[in-house]
């Protein structure tokens, strides 16, 4: 068992589910929780697992626009919608502003945390596309990083805003 799996009971049903723009059956047991689905049922790793309890930032998604922790979310909640991952951010292979941003800033070290901080980045400047300092240490403050990119990360993201 996965360990993100570990809270899966074991009667599969089929749900689908919008992932990335694209509709995906996925037949796992009711409770399953989005960060599961996303890792071991589809593939899709850059979602990472840190604490499962919605307090590291490291499996953020969108839904709907919001940035929100896939560890919590469990798969009957997500059917509906609009879920995109670090791997829906790109669009015909070029990366998102935010993305390219915190290239050129060297916003990452390890990268454990990168994908969510994207995440929430993403979402911050889809509502708020030149928001103010507080705004975007507001917007990263779930995510934890051991390595200490918080400095780089903002300025990342006001470069994206520029
Ligand atoms: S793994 Fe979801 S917030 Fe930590
Ligand atoms: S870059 Fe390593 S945890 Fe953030």
């Amino acid at each position: 068992m996965a360990v993100t799996d570990l809270g899966r009971e074991r009667v599969p049903m089929l749900f689908c589910l919008n992932i990335n723009n694209l509709s995906r059956e996925i037949d796992v047991p009711a409770g399953t929780t989005l960060l599961s689905v996303l890792r071991d049922d589809l593939d899709l790793t850059g979602t990472r697992y840190g604490c499962g309890q919605g307090i590291c930032g490291a499996c953020y998604v969108l839904a709907d626009g919001r940035a929100i922790p896939a560890c919590t979310l469990s798969v009957e909640e997500s059917v509906g919608r609009n879920i995109v991952t670090v791997e829906g951010l790109s669009k015909e292979g070029a990366l998102h502003p935010v993305q390219a941003a915190f290239v050129e800033e060297d916003a990452m070290q390890c990268g454990y945390c990168t994908s969510g901080m994207l995440v929430s980045a993403v979402a911050l400047m889809t509502r708020t596309p030149n928001p103010t300092d507080d705004q975007i240490r507001d917007a990263l403050t779930p995510h934890l990083c051991r390595c200490g990119v918080y400095q780089r990360a903002i300025r990342a993201v006001k470069r994206a805003a520029q």
